[in-house]
């Protein structure tokens, strides 16, 4: 248990490099088997909590489950008003499925970040064997009625005239920008690459890893006769457990009638170099 403390404690703050982590040469562990290096103390843990059975819901097994969830609730539900974000995960408990997968059922509740609204839910998240290749498999049930509810209908519908009538099209970079900053006018459009996101990150998310995304870097709007909204997105995501930041581009339309659309996404080649000191 307090191995897993430390696996959720030194994982998140960003110390973990992906495994395998730094292998203690044999001798070295001999020499010094009275102050164990704080990498082994996190491989243990990771096998630890890859077994079966009820989870601490604050580790991160049951963290990178439940963001699976929200980067599904994303592609179900989001919009430039309405965008998922994991508030907490309760309860969760992980077994493995022979034939399928992993399966981790979780009780979690996630937070609408535009109008702040919270629903609990129950999930279930099936993570392919990595021979076999199906798809991940999500479930998600709710009684609060958050999910499909579309009050934010009217302002969708207001957003997409304005951006449909008008001659210039849209560009934009760097949302956030390097002090944290977004013109107001930009925001729907960070939520709908932070909901475009959500498709990448869940068509690449595993058991080992844990995607947000850290920043769109450029918007194009794309001149469309059809009736949705088209958009080019570049979208850096971060990946947790590696600390890799990785470049994708998509194909993006939006309309408020049919919804948010991932026509084509593509990982980048993209250096970092000066990336991590504005943005991480
Ligand atoms: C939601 O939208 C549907 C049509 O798409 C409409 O019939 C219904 O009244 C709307 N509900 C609310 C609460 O606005
Ligand atoms: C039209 O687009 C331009 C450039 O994006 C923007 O500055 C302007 O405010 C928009 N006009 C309307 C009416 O939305
Ligand atoms: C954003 O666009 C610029 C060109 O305007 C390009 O140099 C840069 O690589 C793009 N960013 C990403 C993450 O693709």
């Amino acid at each position: 248990m307090i191995l897993g403390v430390l696996l959720a404690v030194v994982g998140l703050s960003g110390v973990t490099t992906g495994s395998p982590i730094v292998t203690v040469p044999p001798n070295a562990a001999s020499e010094n088997s009275e102050k164990p290096t704080a990498v082994v103390v996190v491989e243990e843990a990771r096998e630890e909590v890859m077994e079966t059975g009820e989870l601490n819901p604050n580790h991160y097994p049951a963290q990178r489950a439940a963001k699976v969830v929200q980067h599904y609730l994303n592609t179900l539900h989001g919009s430039p008003y309405k965008v998922f974000g994991l508030q907490k995960v309760f309860r969760a408990y992980a077994e493995d499925v022979p034939g399928s997968g992993r399966k981790y059922q979780l009780e979690l509740s996630v937070q609408e970040m535009v109008k702040k609204t919270t629903a609990n839910c129950e999930a279930e998240v099936i993570f392919p064997r990595k021979e076999d290749h199906p798809p991940l498999q999500v479930h998600v049930s709710s009684h609060d009625d958050l999910l499909n509810n579309n009050v934010s209908l009217q302002e969708e519908t207001l957003l997409y005239q304005q951006y449909k009538r008008n001659h210039s099209l849209l560009f934009a970079q760097n949302l956030p920008d390097s002090n944290g900053h977004i013109e107001p006018e930009h925001i729907p459009f960070w939520h709908l690459g932070a909901v475009a996101s959500s498709f990448v990150m869940l068509s690449e998310s595993t058991e080992d890893t844990l995607y947000n995304m850290a920043q769109v870097a450029n918007i194009t709007q794309l001149a469309s006769n059809d009736d949705p909204l088209k958009f080019e997105y570049d979208v850096l995501l971060h990946e947790m457990v590696s600390q890799e930041i990785i470049a994708w581009k998509m194909l993006v339309t939006w309309s408020p009638s049919e919804g948010v659309k991932v026509l084509k996404m593509e990982k980048r080649e993209y250096s970092v170099t000066n990336l991590k000191t504005t943005l991480l």
